[in-house]
């Protein structure tokens, strides 16, 4: 399962999703809830803009779950955790998860190194450039590109 909080889903996140893909059988986007952030998008909305998004990967679906990530993974028989891994500075955080992830579940998390064109990307800098009017278009799905424009009242 590929597990986030994708307020909103970007193109990294495409990626990162698209290359989990190709290497499972089945992979479960799993929209959760980060303490830590406050959203913009409701989880429906998120569920419905990454549905979207991946629509031509057939083995992937979405769900979303309002608890701890290895309860989610235990009650779906879930063993893996797939993260992108963008730069050093995902690095410290991403470690501390997996490493209690295990602890607490014996669940392993792979990392997947992002592709260089979407390494900069992350849906708090989409957010806030979108809030001021900047052009995000290049760097999330259409969809989501629209929604933005509708929110922030921003230029097409
Ligand atoms: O996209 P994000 O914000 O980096 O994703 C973080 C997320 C949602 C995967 C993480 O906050 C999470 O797992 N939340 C669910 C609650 C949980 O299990 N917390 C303990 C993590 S060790």
């Amino acid at each position: 399962m590929c597990p986030g909080s994708f307020d909103p889903v970007t193109n990294g996140h495409v990626d990162a999703i698209s290359r989990a893909a190709a290497l499972y059988d089945e992979l479960v986007v799993a929209v959760l809830v980060n303490p830590g952030k406050a959203g913009l998008f409701d989880v429906a909305e998120r569920m419905a803009l990454i549905g979207e998004a991946v629509s031509g990967l057939a083995n992937v679906t979405v769900d979303s779950f309002d608890g701890l990530l290895v309860d989610w993974c235990r009650s779906h028989d879930v063993p893996v955790i797939v993260k992108g891994l963008r730069a050093v500075g995902d690095f410290e955080y991403e470690l501390q998860m997996a490493q209690m992830n295990r602890e607490l579940a014996g669940i392993e998390t792979v990392f997947l190194p992002t592709a260089p064109h979407v390494g900069h990307l992350s849906s708090s800098l989409v957010k806030q450039i979108a809030r001021f009017d900047g052009d995000v278009s290049g760097l999330v799905p259409p969809r989501v590109n629209d929604r933005l424009v509708q929110i922030t009242g921003g230029r097409p």
